[in-house]
């Protein structure tokens, strides 16, 4: 059987699938009409979040039997057509979460403390003291949506740093939110009393443009908004306005609408907003993590028909 791995991943997952006696092709950057032609010669696909599964690929897709994900969010993926198609779509949940909810984490003390425009200023010469004055964690309210796996890690952490931790997450359920010691709220409160947003759901219907120009309304004054979960659940052209109007004092973004933005996006370029492309998942050991479960995951369900996510 052959596997075509379209984005790069670990390559302690290549092995695997070598080892299992699968023909192994790693072709990244495909173009879609590349990857078209030439999907229908395999019987799996590995992916991360660069290549986009369209229908039209999965309509070419002859033999392909599962599309496995490296990392967590298949929105990448029409997951409909390939159902329709009886081709299995499975990720690997687990593997990134404790790296994605440290990306969130270093996120907020960035922007707490100014340090990616404090290194910038120094690096261009200056020695600008009095401009980076930063604001104290400790005894802040932070309002994380979303308290599954990398949500409930974040707010592990925050916890132990003093803040105040309110959480909206409508499946959490009050076993869960007593054993993580967090106050259930909604999202009105988290809106009216965070200091600091941090978003950790995943974008579906519910979730796009959670953050927009009405629930942005709602904030404090200065209030500071993180976003590592997926783009399109901010809507960034009402961030953008609510940071040149004062309201949001800054963001910290790692994920866009589009990615990569265009060059001079005016989002990125302003001073009070932080970002990284998509970096969350990316540690050795996270890359290491999804890698080997999901090649683990595909030979089981070539060779057994086991379908797992991990
Ligand atoms: P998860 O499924 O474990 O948790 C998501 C949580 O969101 C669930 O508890 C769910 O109940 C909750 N949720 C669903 N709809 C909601 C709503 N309308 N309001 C509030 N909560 C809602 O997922 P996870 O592994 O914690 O991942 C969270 C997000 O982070 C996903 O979007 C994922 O794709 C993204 N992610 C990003 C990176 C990155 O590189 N930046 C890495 C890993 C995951
Ligand atoms: C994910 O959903 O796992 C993330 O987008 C991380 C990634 O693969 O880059």
């Amino acid at each position: 059987m052959k596997v075509l791995v379209s984005d790069s991943i670990s390559s302690k997952g290549v092995e695997i699938l070598k080892k299992a006696g699968f023909e192994v092709d790693v072709k990244t950057g495909l173009k879609p009409e590349e990857l078209k032609s030439i999907i229908g010669e395999y019987d799996a696909l590995i992916i991360r979040s660069a290549t986009k599964v369209t229908a039209e690929i999965i309509d070419a897709a002859d033999k392909l039997k599962v599309i496995g994900r490296a990392g967590t969010g298949v929105d990448n993926v029409d997951k409909i057509a390939a159902t329709k198609k009886g081709i299995v779509v499975m990720n690997t949940p687990g593997g990134n979460t404790i790296t994605t909810a440290e990306h969130a984490i270093a996120m907020l003390f960035s922007l707490a403390r100014r340090i990616p425009q404090a290194t910038a200023s120094m690096k261009s010469g200056k020695w600008e003291k009095k401009k980076f004055m930063g604001v104290e964690l400790y005894n802040k309210t932070i309002g994380i949506i979303g308290l599954g796996r990398i949500g409930s890690e974040v707010a592990k952490r925050t916890q132990c740093m003093g803040m105040n931790v309110l959480a909206y997450d409508p499946f959490l359920s009050d076993e869960r939110a007593e054993e993580l010691g967090i106050t259930k709220t909604d999202l009105d409160k988290i809106f009216a009393e965070a200091d600091f947003i941090t978003i950790h759901t995943p974008l579906t219907s519910e979730t796009k443009y959670l953050i927009n120009k009405n629930t942005i309304e709602k904030m404090k004054k200065g209030v500071y908004i993180i976003n590592c979960a997926r783009g399109g659940i901010v809507n960034e052209k009402d961030l953008y306005d609510a940071i040149q109007s004062g309201k949001v004092a800054g963001a910290a973004l790692d994920v866009f609408e589009k990615e990569p933005p265009e060059e001079g996006y005016a989002l990125i370029t302003d001073e009070r907003v932080i970002c990284t492309p998509h970096l969350g998942a990316s540690t050795l050991e996270a890359q290491e993590n999804v890698a080997v479960a999901i090649a683990e995951q595909v030979v089981d369900y070539l060779i057994n028909g086991t379908i797992r996510n991990a």
